[in-house]
């Protein structure tokens, strides 16, 4: 059934658990995903990227709001990292109940200013806004201690912050990287409860690719309530399709009618979908 993303995310506060959000790409990551929910009865957030929309468009995002709609979970979808008003808007009007403003880039004044607008065009589609402050650091080579210090959430101005700009709920950078690290820097957890004392709204943790179960579960304990994950799930889709590639080779047998299509698909999907199971149950 067909979820706001906030209410999921208030109740999961409430209960002290959080809310897995996973992005998908395709039909079959959104089937994964909501195949884990349903199994484990848990509600889950639905997140589109940016570059997903441009690409798939309408078609996409409603195609994943009847999915989460025909689940027998509760089940959001959200717009994740986008600093375009226009295409915030759009998914609004297509069923999507969030929108993450992305204004982590900007200077902070500005960043308020985009998600300000943001906050007011989601209360008009009875939806709500997700904004960043801080930002993450990249995976890349060459990123810093000193730049992802740099980068990190004040807790003051988280304040003034969510007060100026009507976002719902907010999220934190404490160390967190987008990507799978595999021996990731540790969150700054003081930082974490220094915000959480300052800030009315849920917390929301990215970048949980590579995070171990124990710093999920501290990040929850002091008031994270939705925990977005994205490459581990991506990548155990893409490494079914590469090890079915090596196994049946690259000619399709027409003789088989589109059961190879089906056999892949059905390959990765339980790859990805185990994926998000684990996270559901962390
Ligand atoms: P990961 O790719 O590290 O899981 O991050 C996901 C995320 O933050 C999506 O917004
Ligand atoms: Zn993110
Ligand atoms: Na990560």
């Amino acid at each position: 059934m067909l979820a706001k993303t906030l209410e999921l995310v208030t109740e999961a506060r409430q209960h002290g658990v959080a809310v897995g959000a996973f992005n998908t790409y395709s039909l079959e990551l959104t089937q994964a995903i909501l195949g884990a929910a349903e199994q484990l009865k848990q509600p889950a957030i639905l997140q589109l990227g940016v570059a997903s929309v441009k690409t798939g468009g309408e078609p996409l995002v409603k195609a994943t709001v009847l999915a989460a709609q025909n689940a027998s979970v509760p089940v959001a979808v959200h717009l994740d990292h986008c600093a375009d008003l226009d295409m915030i808007e759009r998914c609004l009007a297509w069923g999507c109940a969030s929108a993450l403003a992305d204004g982590s880039h900007l200077s902070f004044e500005e960043n308020i200013l985009l998600t300000r607008q943001a906050a007011a065009l989601a209360s008009s589609y009875g939806a709500t806004i997700e904004a960043e402050l801080g930002y993450l650091a990249g995976t890349e080579d060459g990123v810093t201690i000193e730049a992802i210090k740099a980068s990190l959430t004040h807790p003051e101005q988280a304040r003034t912050f969510v007060e100026a700009t009507g976002a719902s709920m907010l999220a934190v950078a404490i160390g967190n990287v987008h990507g799978f690290t595999p021996n990731p820097p540790p969150l700054d957890f003081e930082l974490l409860s220094q915000i959480a004392s300052q800030v009315d709204v849920p917390l929301i943790l990215h970048g949980a690719s590579g995070l171990g179960k124990e710093s999920i579960q501290h990040a929850i304990s002091l008031g994270v309530a939705k925990i977005n994950v994205n490459t581990e799930v991506r990548t155990a889709f893409l490494t079914a399709i590469a090890a079915w590639g090596q196994r049946v080779g690259p000619t399709p047998d027409v003789r088989r009618r589109g059961q190879d299509w089906l056999d892949l698909m059905r390959e990765a999907t339980a790859a990805a979908r185990a994926v998000v199971t684990e996270h559901m149950q962390t």
